[in-house]
C-alpha cells in the first residue's frame, strides 16, 4: 500500500528537506510524487541545467526509505520558454493566446513544446532510470484539466492532419460529417479550421471529431513521455494522474497505456451525494483496468482552495473516504500535497503537514491513517466482482451533450443517478462501454446511450440473446459513430431485442411566460414549471424528466404507462424476452424515486444478490475478491448483518455496529 503525496521541496530551502523526510516517517509514507511543477528550477534557461538539487532531494529520500514516484515535470512549461517560444502557447475559440503566469500554458499539438518537453524527459531519464529509489514515473499531470480546448494555429495543423489519417481522402470526411448540410462540403483538407467561434452551431460530426482529436492530442503528448522514458530503460511503471469522470480525456482509450491507474478525486465536503458520487468516480477508474489495483494519486487531507467555498473535512471523514478507495480497489493513497505551501494560488490548500504544524487534527488523523494502512494485510487483487455493468461511453458523453438536440442533455448525472440506485443497494457496478458487456454480466443499465457503434450494439445484443437483461433508454440508438441518424428511423440496433418500434422523442418543455419574439427567432422567458408526466411504477408514482419518448410495442410488454401529457397512453416501461435473456427500455429519465423502482425490478428479474441483505441509510459497501468494506458515513450508529472476519483486529462476527464513519475491512471467507 502506496501512503504519500506529492512533494514539492523546489518551494522550500534545502533546511527543510530532513524534517521533511522525518516527518514523512512519523506519518508512515511510503512514497512521493515529485517534482511535478520543477520544471523551471531543472532547466532555469534554455542552455543550463540544474540536476543537483534534484539528486539530493531523491538521495535524501531514498536514504530515508521513501520511494520516489519521478514527476516528468512538463506541465507547466518555465518563463522562458513562453517568453522565446510563443507558439508553444494554446489560444481560445476566439483566436486568443492563453498567456502563461499560472501552470497548463501549453498547446499540446505544439512542436516547439513536444521538443522542450522530451529534452526534459529524456534527461530526466537517462539521469534517474536506474536509481533504486525510483519506483514509479508520474507523467505531466491531470492533462488538459485547466485547457478544454486548444484553438491555436498548432491546433489547427494537427487537426488537419489527423483528420486526413482518419479519412484518408476528403470524400470520406464530407460524407462522415454531412457536409451537404448548409453548405459546408470541403474540397481540401487544409480548408479545415479548428471549431473556432461562428455564428451559429458547429456541424455536431465534426465537433465530435475535434473532441477525439483533442484527447488523442493530449495522449500523445503522454506517449511521447512514455516513449522516451522507456527508451532509455525505464522498467518501473509508468502512469499519469486521471480525473475520473473528465470529459475531455477519452480514459477509456488511454487506459491501455497506463502501466497502472492513477486517479484525483477531490469530493466535494458541500455536495449531499458526495458519497454515492465519489464512489462512481472510484468504480469508472476501476473499471478501466478491472483485474489490477489503481493507485490514488491525489485527494486532499482537509480543505481545497478552488471551490466558491472551501470548507473542510469532518473529523473522521479522511479515512471513511480513503476506506472507499481501497474498497474500490485501491493500493496507494496519496495525497496533495506533502507539506502546506507558503505562496502561491495553493497555500489555502491542506496537506499532510499543515502549516499550522504538528499539533493539529488534520496531522494526527494522518498520522493515524498512515499507521493503519501500514498494519494492513496484504488485501485480495480486485477481480471482475460485479454482476452489474452500466454503460459509460466518451463519445457517446461528447455527442449526447452537443446543441441542437431535442432538449438539453447532460450526460454525467443521469448515468450517476442510475448508478445510486445499485450504490444504495450495496450491488457492485462496472462502468464500461458498450463493447465490453458480455455474459459475466447478469443486468445492463444502457442509460442515455445515444451514439451507438455497431460493435457496441452487437455486444448488447448478444448479451440479451445469451440470456443477460438489458434496461436502455431514453435518447438511446439514436446516431452512428458519426453523429448521423442511422437509414430506417431510430432504434434500429436494439429495437428488435427491445421488442419496440420508435415514433417520437416528445422532448418535455417547460411551461413558461410564453415567448418573445427576436427577430427570426423567439426567446423563451425565464422560470415556469417543468411539464408534469406521472406514471406508476412498481407501486411508485414517476415523473418523467427530459422526455416521454413514444415508443410501441411489436412483442414487448408494456409495464408502465405514461399518464399525461401528449404521450399519454403510451409505454413508459417496456419487457421484452429475447433469445435467452430479456430487453427492457424505459422512454423518460425518470425522477429520482422512478430510477430506484425500475432498478427494483431489473434487479430483480437479473436475479442480481446485493453484498449484503439491508444496507441501512448512510452506509456503503464495496466487495474487491474476498473482501467487504463497510463505511458508515452517516451521523448515527448503524449495524450491518455480515458473517466474517475483520482483517484488522480478526474478531469473528455476525452483526457489526458501525459508529459514524467508522470503517470494517471484512474478509467473508
Ligand atoms: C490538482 C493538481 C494538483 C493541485 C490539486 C489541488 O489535482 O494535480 O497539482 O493543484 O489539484 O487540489
Amino acid at each position: 500500500m502506496l501512503y504519500g503525496a506529492d512533494y514539492n521541496p523546489d518551494q522550500w530551502p534545502e533546511e527543510v528537506w530532513p524534517e521533511d523526510v522525518r516527518l514523512m516517517r512519523e506519518a508512515g509514507v511510503t512514497t512521493v510524487s515529485l517534482g511535478i511543477f520543477a520544471w523551471s528550477r531543472i532547466q532555469p534557461t534554455e542552455d543550463s541545467w540544474d540536476f543537483a538539487w534534484l539528486d539530493r532531494v531523491i538521495d535524501t529520500l531514498h536514504a530515508g526509505g521513501i520511494g520516489v514516484n519521478l514527476a516528468t515535470a512538463t506541465a507547466s512549461p518555465p518563463p522562458w520558454v513562453s517568453a522565446t517560444y510563443p507558439d508553444t502557447l494554446p489560444a481560445d475559440e476566439h483566436g486568443a493566446s492563453y498567456w502563461p503566469g499560472s501552470r497548463q500554458h501549453f498547446a499540446p499539438s505544439s512542436p516547439t513544446y513536444r521538443r522542450l518537453a522530451g529534452e526534459l524527459v529524456r534527461r530526466l531519464a537517462e539521469r534517474y532510470v536506474s536509481h533504486p529509489g525510483v519506483i514509479m514515473w508520474h507523467v505531466n499531470n491531470e492533462y488538459g484539466c485547466h485547457l478544454w480546448m486548444d484553438y491555436s494555429d498548432n491546433a489547427r495543423d494537427a487537426y488537419r492532419r489527423w483528420l486526413r489519417e482518419r479519412y484518408e481522402t476528403i470524400d470520406a470526411l464530407n460524407a462522415a460529417w454531412g457536409t451537404s448540410f448548409w453548405s459546408q462540403r470541403y474540397s481540401r483538407f487544409d480548408e479545415i479550421f479548428p471549431p473556432r467561434l461562428a455564428p451559429y452551431s458547429h456541424n455536431p460530426s465534426s465537433m465530435l471529431d475535434f473532441r477525439r482529436f483533442t484527447s488523442d492530442m493530449l495522449l500523445e503528448c503522454y506517449l511521447m513521455e512514455r516513449e522516451i522514458l522507456l527508451e532509455a530503460g525505464a522498467t518501473q511503471p509508468i502512469t499519469t494522474n486521471f480525473m475520473g469522470p473528465f470529459k475531455p480525456a477519452d480514459y477509456r482509450r488511454w487506459a491501455p497505456h497506463m502501466d497502472v491507474i492513477a486517479d484525483d478525486c477531490y469530493p466535494d465536503p458541500t455536495n449531499p451525494n458526495r458519497v454515492r458520487d465519489a464512489a462512481f468516480q472510484r468504480d469508472l477508474v476501476r473499471s478501466l483496468k478491472p483485474e489490477l489495483p489503481w493507485i490514488l494519486m491525489e485527494q486532499a487531507t482537509d480543505a481545497v482552495n478552488w471551490r466558491p467555498t472551501n470548507p473542510g473535512k469532518a473529523p473522521g471523514v479522511l479515512a471513511a473516504e480513503t476506506a472507499q478507495s481501497i474498497g474500490r480497489g485501491a493500493d496507494g493513497i496519496m495525497f496533495f500535497q506533502w507539506r502546506q505551501s507558503r505562496a502561491g494560488s495553493e497555500k489555502f490548500h491542506s496537506a499532510m503537514l499543515p502549516h499550522a504544524g504538528t499539533d493539529t487534527r488534520i496531522w494526527r488523523e494522518v498520522t493515524d491513517l498512515g499507521e493503519r494502512l501500514a498494519a494492513l494485510p496484504e488485501l485480495p487483487a480486485p477481480g471482475r466482482d460485479a454482476r452489474v455493468a452500466i454503460v459509460f461511453d466518451w463519445e457517446n458523453w461528447w455527442a449526447v451533450e452537443e446543441r441542437d438536440h431535442p432538449v438539453d442533455v447532460e450526460y454525467l448525472p443521469i448515468v450517476v443517478e442510475w448508478y445510486g440506485a445499485f450504490h444504495r443497494r450495496g450491488i457492485g457496478v462496472d462502468l464500461i462501454p458498450a463493447e465490453l458487456v458480455d455474459a459475466g454480466y447478469d443486468l445492463v443499465v444502457a442509460p442515455a446511450l445515444y451514439l451507438l457503434r455497431d460493435e457496441g450494439a452487437e455486444a448488447l445484443n448478444a448479451f440479451v440473446r445469451g440470456g443477460g437483461t438489458l434496461l436502455a433508454g431514453p435518447f438511446t440508438d439514436v446516431v452512428d459513430g458519426h453523429d448521423q441518424f442511422r437509414a430506417g428511423g431510430f432504434l434500429t440496433q436494439l429495437g428488435p431485442a427491445l421488442g419496440i418500434r420508435f415514433e417520437d422523442f416528445a422532448a418535455l418543455g417547460r411551461s413558461s411566460g410564453g415567448a418573445m419574439g427576436v427577430g427570426a427567432l423567439s426567446v423563451a422567458v425565464a422560470g415556469g414549471k417543468q411539464e408534469d408526466v406521472p406514471f406508476e411504477v412498481g407501486g411508485t408514482t414517476a415523473h418523467a424528466t427530459l422526455f416521454a419518448e413514444v415508443v410501441r410495442p411489436e412483442g414487448a410488454e408494456a409495464v408502465a404507462t405514461f399518464g399525461a401529457g401528449r404521450s399519454v397512453g403510451a409505454p413508459a416501461l417496456t419487457r421484452n424476452a429475447h433469445g435467452e435473456g430479456e430487453a427492457w427500455y424505459v422512454a423518460t429519465m425518470p425522477d429520482a424515486a422512478g430510477v430506484d423502482a425500475i432498478a427494483g425490478l431489473v434487479i430483480e428479474a437479473a436475479g442480481v444478490e446485493p453484498i449484503i441483505a439491508e444496507v441501512p441509510a448512510g452506509v456503503e459497501v464495496a466487495r474487491r475478491g474476498g473482501l467487504v468494506t463497510v463505511i458508515n458515513h452517516g451521523d448515527e450508529p448503524a449495524a450491518v448483518t455480515l458473517t466474517a472476519t475483520d482483517i484488522e483486529t480478526d474478531e469473528r462476527h455476525d452483526t457489526w455496529q458501525l459508529a459514524p464513519q467508522q470503517v470494517r475491512f471484512l474478509r467473508t471467507d
